[in-house]
């Protein structure tokens, strides 16, 4: 019914030369692999050599951040149309590391989200609670309310180009993952906001991937749970066996 999305988030590794070999060496690997889609996120640098390594193989490119204005003086910034032209398919907007050192909020979070979409890229929307509110027992509010703020506006057949990543801040990068039950019950959470927002149809089609310490240990049990569509990986995703195990475990 749904799609299963395997997405790698390299963050800030992995240099334009390695990112090319990187994916010549995974492209036999998850060759065939079709029961999930395999998408890598990389640095802005690194997308034409990306883009250009991954051509007629079944691995599709992303960036990790857009601008929300088409041009102009934001220094730093990237624009849709640079990422397009330049490979990439699919964004990540959101990211919690990007709200947490960057100053991002559910307000540019949505501001990006639409301009991607209006510029025709698939979005990786990220949301998901930090430690504090899940041990104060508010992690189900706090996801319906950043899926509400971060989608407002957005309509539904935008939404068909929406993958939203649930990725606990808890248990990114620090070797925790949430339990397999954790994963399922809030993905089920934004799902169920995602069905009040726009319809049953809506949430029973938007894919809803799990991030945060997922593994070629875990990702099975994870992506067996029926709210899990998949996994947005970071450390995992930047060895090839690792990530295949991922890709595998989707396939299984
Ligand atoms: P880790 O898999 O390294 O915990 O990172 C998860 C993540 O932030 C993916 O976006």
């Amino acid at each position: 019914m749904r799609k299963t999305v395997i997405a790698g988030n390299w963050k800030m590794n992995m240099t334009p030369k390695a990112a090319g070999e990187f994916i010549h060496a995974l492209a036999p690997m998850v060759k065939g692999k079709d029961k999930c889609d395999v998408v890598l996120c990389v640095p802005f640098v690194d997308i034409a050599v990306a883009a250009e390594a991954a051509k007629g193989t079944n691995i599709k490119i992303g960036a990790q951040n857009v601008h929300f204005e088409a041009k102009g003086a934001f220094t730093g910034e990237i624009a849709a149309d640079m990422l397009l032209e330049a490979g990439a398919e699919y964004v990540i907007i959101g990211h919690s590391e990007r709200r947490q050192y960057f100053g991002e909020t559910d307000e540019t979070v949505n501001l990006r989200t639409k301009a991607a979409l209006a510029a025709g890229l698939k979005v990786i929307l990220c949301l998901g609670e930090v430690k504090e509110q899940r041990l104060s027992g508010i992690t189900d509010e706090v996801v319906a309310m950043q899926t509400k703020l971060d989608l407002a506006g957005i309509s539904e057949e935008q939404l068909k180009n929406v993958i939203i990543a649930y990725e606990p801040v808890w248990a990114i990068g620090t070797g925790l993952t949430a339990t397999p039950e954790q994963a399922d019950e809030t993905c089920g959470v934004i799902r169920k906001t995602v069905a009040a927002i726009y319809s049953k149809k809506a949430a029973d089609e938007i894919t809803i991937q799990y991030g945060g310490s997922m593994n070629d240990g875990n990702a099975a049990e994870l992506l067996a749970k029926a709210n899990v569509d998949g996994g947005l990986i970071g450390g995992a995703s930047l060895k090839t066996d690792k990530f295949t195990a991922i890709v595998d475990a989707a396939n299984a």
